[in-house]
């Protein structure tokens, strides 16, 4: 069983995982729009992983007979100067998940609820990557060149991720 401290902390994170599928989506499609068929399926996948994400909290939260409460997720940004401030974006709000999973931990610590904190050791694990992955195609645009060729060849490169399905 769940307490209700644990069962609210739980239902913000699908909350946040919610909003950052939205706003993956929105970068997919203003990137689609720009003619970026790369960075579109890559930030495409990235909205698969983050389903995954809300998923995972969500049967967590039924597995220990806690409530769901799906709430209103909001609009995510919708402007975007250049192919840089999509990722520094993207970059932005994996720091701002991993900041909030660090605060899930601790809660789940001080409540003594230790299925909480092992669930939550995944997502400290899957945080470090995901930074780490974003962080890598900042990087590799302001090395490459956010425009021209160098766009181009990051673009060809992101349009051979593919999403894989967690393992039942
Ligand atoms: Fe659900 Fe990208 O973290």
């Amino acid at each position: 069983m769940v307490s209700e401290t644990i069962q609210d902390a739980l239902n913000a994170q699908i909350n946040r995982e919610l909003y950052s599928a939205y706003a993956y989506q929105a970068l997919s499609a203003h990137a689609e729009e720009a003619g970026l068929k790369g960075v579109a399926n890559w930030f495409s996948v990235q909205t698969q992983e983050e389903l995954q994400h809300a998923r995972k909290l969500y049967a967590f939260l039924l597995s220990r007979q806690g409530s769901v409460r799906l709430d209103t997720i909001e609009a995510p940004p919708q402007k975007f100067e250049c192919v840089l401030e999509m990722f520094e974006c993207a970059l932005e709000q994996e720091c701002a998940l991993s900041v909030k999973i660090g605060e899930l931990m601790t809660l789940a610590r001080k409540e003594g609820d230790h299925a909480t904190e092992i669930l939550m050791q995944w997502f400290v694990t899957e945080q470090v990557e995901e930074e780490d992955t974003a962080r890598d195609i900042v990087d590799k645009l302001k090395l490459a060149g956010a425009r021209g060729e160098g766009l181009y060849l990051v673009d060809q490169e992101l349009a051979l991720r593919k999403y894989e399905a967690p393992k039942a």
